[in-house]
């Protein structure tokens, strides 16, 4: 099957001439094309084309974007979308002063969800998530990282990951699975750590292993979660079973959590707002993504990672929403753009490829994902807007009218234009 994605007013093609990705200046190149239009080959992008040498008979369909800007389908990369419950409760606190570690610290926060999530059946959590993934679809998400850790015991980890699964079966769009056991310690394990680190490394690793419920193992490196030398154990493990590591760290302490992630060659560090200057110069000499979410410190009201000296570094960096129900209830990948943009310095251009290109290789996608390049998948999103500023510009609003994973039209709010 033959498809032309015909006349986008504008083709950010984020080309990355086979690097498969981007930092330092590099991050604000996009490689704008005007007047081409994009061969579908199948599920891959065989050519791009003058429009003046489109022979629209050659094809077995046009998609006509006329007037429309041409994106990558969006990465993202950061997510605790399997959750229930609500923790409006803990929002309303907030906004009366209290901070989101002292509400962890008197039981609420990461476990106060782990409690709601363990009385929750495979069928409630299914019927919960599904609104939540349709919401990123219609965004122009065509590749969505999910992770566990609001289980926290054996039977709820393992539970929360085969809802990942099973989202990865019925959706479109590829859905990874994060094993995030090492989230905090369970109410349970509040004095007995060594037995919770224990069960992670010799009964919830081995399995998730053997029955490849999850491609990365993450873990908090800090002072309410878990300590460099505990992560340190847990990353021993899940590397000699062969799965890629992530890591939450230096969010408000750093404590150590980076160093034993450079250590591991984490996949990426996510958070980083109170990274330091040394870590700054290591990041910039790492192929390890620094994964920054903006939403985090908007929702509490807390300090932004230093994305501009970050990038100055030299270090490759990759923006996402961090939903979830405690830090970031933000599920706008756009607002987040936008929050980069106006609390962090970036440029519309860094942010665009922040969600795209860089956010797959903290998946470890880039060499097939996160690019219009030949040969890569026909993942795209298509914005209803003649110009690509809007997206960042125009705050808090999906311009999003079309997503196509693997050259399918999977979302369509805009018929019209087909
Ligand atoms: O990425 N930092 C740790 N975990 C999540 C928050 C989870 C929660 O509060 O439920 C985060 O911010
Ligand atoms: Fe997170």
């Amino acid at each position: 099957m033959k498809k032309l994605l015909f006349n986008p007013s504008q083709l950010l093609t984020l080309d990355t001439h086979s690097k498969n990705v981007k930092r330092g200046t590099g991050l604000s190149e996009i490689d704008l094309l005007h007047d081409h239009s994009i061969v579908i080959n199948n599920n891959f992008i065989a050519d791009i084309i003058p429009n003046s040498s489109v022979n629209k008979n050659k094809f077995d369909r046009i998609i006509d974007v006329t007037g429309k800007t041409v994106l990558p389908g969006l990465v993202e990369c950061h997510t605790h979308s399997v959750f229930t419950g609500s923790r409006a409760d803990e929002f309303r606190q907030k906004l009366a002063g209290v901070d989101y570690e002292k509400i962890a610290e008197s039981g609420g926060g990461i476990n106060s969800t782990v409690r709601s999530v363990r009385q929750s059946s495979f069928e409630d959590i299914i019927k919960t998530v599904k609104p939540r993934i349709e919401n990123f679809i219609s965004q122009g998400i065509t590749s969505l990282e999910i992770k566990s850790g609001y289980g926290l015991d054996f039977e709820n980890e393992i539970k929360l990951l085969q809802v990942i699964n099973y989202l990865n079966e019925i959706y479109p769009i590829d859905i990874i699975p994060t094993f995030l056991g090492a989230h905090t310690f369970p109410p349970e394990h509040k004095t007995t750590r060594d037995e919770y680190i224990d069960e992670i490394i010799n009964k919830m690793l081995p399995h998730i292993a053997e029955q490849k419920l999850a491609k990365f193992c993450d873990g908090f490196c800090e002072a309410t979660a878990f300590t460099a030398d505990e992560i340190d154990l847990i990353f021993i493990r899940a590397e000699e079973l062969g799965l890629n590591l992530k890591l939450h760290t230096e969010q408000f302490n750093s404590i150590g959590g980076l160093n034993t992630a450079l250590k591991h060659n984490a996949v990426s560090v996510d958070h980083l707002e109170v990274l330091q200057d040394d870590g700054i110069i290591k990041l910039g000499k790492a192929d390890t993504v620094s994964v920054l979410l903006p939403g985090v410190s908007f929702f509490l009201k807390y300090q932004y990672a230093p994305a501009r000296k970050l990038i100055e570094s030299n270090a490759i960096i990759a923006l996402a929403t961090d939903f979830n129900p405690g830090s970031s209830h933000i599920s706008s990948l756009s607002l987040i753009m936008s929050l980069a943009a106006l609390n962090m310095r970036m440029t519309i251009e860094e942010t665009i490829n922040a969600v795209s290109i860089n956010a797959a290789a903290a998946l470890k996608m880039n060499d097939k994902i996160g690019s219009i390049e030949i040969g890569k998948r026909a993942d795209f999103s298509i914005f209803d807007t003649e110009e690509y500023a809007n997206i960042v510009y125009d705050i808090g609003r999906n311009l999003n009218c079309m997503t196509i994973k693997n050259g399918e039209i999977i979302y369509n709010s805009a018929p019209s234009v087909t």
